[in-house]
């Protein structure tokens, strides 16, 4: 038997999004597990529920993980805008989420030179800060790098690492970015670790051996405790900047395999409360059908965050699905 979520309410609500709002097999789920009022059912968090009995669910929802996870919606505007188009951007994002909201979790990854305008500009929203990549040593001679305190000191609570960009343009391996991770933990940071697979990897057959050693390489050395600070991106390299959206099922499908990793390579409970975003052409039209995937937990969003008005639908699309 285990937990569920604080209410009833609550908890069935997370159970559409695992199960892909399937009405009919939610009311079997609800005849199947009837609120059971038994002590021996009850736990901390369900002897709460609106009603006051408790909701008893079976391993295969389990197996499915529904837990609470925040939807993170991510802009990484890359090598895009200029002081005065950055920091107009950023107020229009942060006159849509003036407030916290339990469900979503806003974020703009702007170039360092704008961190601070724009910083400035998200001033009493909620739209959180981030960069769009770090070096790992601390401040010294490394001319053209940025360090983890400097970011810390522009006011970011997150930094990308590992996005494709970095691998495959820069030259980036997992080596470096396992460096960066472990830097930005231990000064402080969140992190969005990226990984994805290039379109000849995915038509070899070799997805899963790609993202497998990307999370290994990445993760190396870093403890359960450090791993809380990390949001995975699961960003197909072939989706990135193309128009060609991974479907959802593809999307589904990777993000099942990295939750499964995170099991093995942690334990289930962590991997359940783990966020695995996903990126690659995500956009108005395709969100909500991505983020109603039971392991899709956010979007990690390039092109489309760069105008409130394609950006902000893919917020309301976590906004509607997180109620
Ligand atoms: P895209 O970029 O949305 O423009 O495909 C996503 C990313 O690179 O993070």
């Amino acid at each position: 038997m285990h937990l569920c979520g604080p209410t009833a309410d609550r908890c069935f609500r997370n159970l559409r999004k695992v199960l892909g709002k399937t009405e009919p097999r939610l009311q079997q789920i609800r005849q199947t597990h009837k609120l059971r009022g038994s002590p021996e059912f009850r736990s901390p968090c369900d002897g709460n529920s609106a009603n006051g009995s408790t909701l008893v669910l079976d391993d295969e929802l389990h197996q499915k993980d529904w837990k609470m996870r925040r939807f993170l919606v991510a802009g990484n505007w890359k090598m895009n805008t200029n002081r005065q188009t950055g920091v107009a951007l950023a107020k229009e994002l942060a006159a849509v989420a003036k407030m916290q909201e339990p469900g979503v979790e806003v974020l703009v990854c702007p170039p360092y030179p704008y961190l601070l305008p724009v910083g400035e500009a998200l001033q009493g929203s909620a739209v959180q800060l981030g960069a769009q990549d770090v070096y790992f040593e601390a401040p010294g001679a490394f001319t053209g790098e940025i360090a983890v305190d400097m970011l810390k000191d522009c006011g970011c609570g997150y930094v990308l690492i590992g996005h494709s960009e970095r691998r495959h343009v820069m030259g980036e391996t997992d080596e470096i970015i396992n460096r960066k991770v472990v830097a930005s933990i231990a000064g402080g940071l969140n992190v969005v670790l990226c990984v994805g697979e290039l379109l000849s990897e995915r038509e070899a057959g070799q997805t899963e051996t790609v993202l497998d050693r990307q999370m290994a390489g990445g993760l190396k050395g870093v403890s359960e405790t450090d791993a809380a600070k990390v949001v995975i991106a699961y960003e197909p390299v072939w989706a990135i900047g193309t128009g060609v959206t991974a479907s959802p099922e593809q999307a589904e499908s990777a993000h099942e395999h990295l939750r499964k990793w995170l099991t093995t390579r942690y334990n289930a409970e962590f991997s359940s409360r783990m966020r695995i975003l996903y990126g690659g052409s995500v956009k108005a039209d395709n969100a909500e059908s991505l983020l109603g995937q039971p392991n899709v937990d956010g979007a990690l969003v390039g092109g489309a965050s760069l105008k409130s008005a394609s950006f902000v639908p893919i917020i309301d699309a976590a906004r509607k699905l997180a109620k």
